[in-house]
């Protein structure tokens, strides 16, 4: 079915100047950027973000990574939009991520891995929720 999904373009990838190359991964496979805003993130709005991981070790450090410069959010729509983009961007750790996938090209480490995607179909709502409001996303 017609799914919409959340992405951002991480720190490591706006610094390399890498946010039109991620974007062609994701047209080329199918899906269709139908929001998008380059932002700074505050530490606030990072921890929230990421609250679910409070309790990792890494948790800290993924909060002052993505902080540590420009991000591209962005809300991608598709065939399956959820399972598509976990397919082009590849496994968390680069070192896991297959051939021709974002993670493969792009990531520097498991941290700076250049793109977050939604894990499903709940997360996928409130993680597009927490950054854009109905009128910013134009399908
Ligand atoms: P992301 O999809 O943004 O969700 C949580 C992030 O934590 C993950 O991508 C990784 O970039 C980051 N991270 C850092 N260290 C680890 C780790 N040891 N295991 C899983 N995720 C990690």
């Amino acid at each position: 079915a017609l799914q919409r999904t959340f992405s951002i373009i991480k720190p490591d990838a706006t610094r390399r100047n890498l946010t039109g190359k991620i974007i062609e991964k994701f047209e080329e496979g199918g899906l269709r950027v139908v929001a998008s805003k380059r932002i700074h993130m505050t530490e606030e709005q990072a921890k929230q973000f990421y609250a679910v991981h409070a309790e990792r070790p890494f948790y800290m450090d993924l909060v002052n990574f993505m902080i540590s410069g420009p991000v591209v959010v962005q809300v991608l729509e598709g065939e399956d939009a959820i399972a598509k983009n976990r397919e082009i961007m590849g496994a968390t750790n680069p070192a896991d991520a297959a051939p021709g996938t974002i993670r493969k090209e792009f990531a520097e480490s498991i941290e700076a891995n250049s793109v977050h995607g939604s894990d499903g179909p709940d997360t996928a709502k409130e993680e597009i929720a927490f950054f854009f409001s109905d009128d910013e996303i134009v399908g």
